[in-house]
């Protein structure tokens, strides 16, 4: 194992599992415990995912979770030839995975805070307000891991989540053991409300919601305009195609009105004010 000066760490870890949980969605559980001691809801690990050193680009994933043993989840969509790899990935192969990376979700005093307190464990959200998880799609496993460190810290949760069919909803897990209420939507109408779940979460959410979310562009960018239309706290979680992964070559960064940031380091959570566009003053 090789630790940097950022505490991010370089390991072999040994597949425990690899789960279909439908067509082109695959669970893969890896034991890596020096990873999973530092590891907070909203990190990723980057993973070489052949066992060859093609492709060249490690491929990065959220922490969808980790248990005692050190055992951590990820949670994929086979969409090119990283993830068919992993896919095929048996129980007893090596992973080379470097981890934890990026900034986590900040459980802190308000959701507008971030960053403001590393250990989760100290911290208590101060507003009484709700916190309100969103997620979509495959932006469900770091909204999962978060579900569960606030019900370990005793801190009652919503979750919103909407994915394009019932199927889809396998990538919940339990989660429902984990939230006070669970709201979930479809696109095809097929479980919960029909329809995109950033209305129902438009609908739904009072204001003093907190809001922390995952999920597809659209999603985050609605969610960014209910934030600044209500004056909500919210923290959201982006994805974007990673060459270095570890802050060196710039490929992964996004417009915000603060300048360009780099999802890999600065992020992938942002708060949502960083995308507000200034206001127009009349002089
Ligand atoms: C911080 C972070 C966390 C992520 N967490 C998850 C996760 O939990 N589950 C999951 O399924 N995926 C996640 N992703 C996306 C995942 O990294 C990509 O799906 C994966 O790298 C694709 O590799 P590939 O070799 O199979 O596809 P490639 O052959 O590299 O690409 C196939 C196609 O997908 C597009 N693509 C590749 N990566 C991305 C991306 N990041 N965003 C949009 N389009 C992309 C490519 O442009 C291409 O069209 C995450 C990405 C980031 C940056
Ligand atoms: S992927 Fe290289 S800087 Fe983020």
């Amino acid at each position: 194992m090789h630790t940097d000066k950022c505490g991010k760490k370089r390991v072999f870890a040994p597949v425990v599992e690899t789960t279909r949980l439908t067509d082109d969605i695959v669970r893969l559980v890896f034991e890596a415990p020096q990873i999973a001691a530092g590891d907070q809801p909203g990190q990723f690990v980057a993973i070489r995912a052949g066992q060859t050193d093609a492709p060249l680009l490690r491929r990065p994933f959220s922490i969808g979770g980790c248990d005692e043993r050190g055992r951590i989840e990820i949670v994929f969509r086979i969409i090119g030839v990283g993830t068919q790899l992993l896919a095929a990935r048996r129980p007893g192969e090596t992973l080379d995975v470097i981890g934890p990376l990026g900034r986590p979700f900040e459980i802190g005093p308000d959701a507008r805070d971030l960053h403001s307190c590393s250990q989760a464990q100290d911290a208590r959200p101060a507003r009484a307000g709700v916190i309100c998880l969103v997620a979509g799609g495959l932006g469900a496993p770091p909204i999962v891991f978060l579900a569960r460190t606030l019900r370990s810290l005793g801190i009652p949760a919503v979750l919103y989540y909407g994915v394009r069919t019932k199927s889809e909803l396998a990538l919940l897990g339990n989660v429902e053991n984990e939230v006070q209420r669970l709201v979930v939507s479809t696109d095809d109408g097929t479980a919960g409300h029909r329809g995109v779940i950033s209305e129902v979460v438009a609908r739904e959410i009072g204001d003093d919601a907190s809001i922390y979310a995952c999920g597809p562009r659209p999603l985050l960018e609605a969610l960014i305009c209910l934030a600044r239309e209500r004056n909500l706290p919210a923290q959201l979680s982006f994805e974007q195609q990673m060459a270095c992964g570890v802050g060196a070559c710039m490929g992964c960064s996004i417009e915000t009105a603060r300048g360009y940031q780099r999802v890999c380091t600065e992020g992938p959570v942002f708060p949502a004010e960083i995308f507000f566009a200034p206001q127009k003053t009349n002089q």
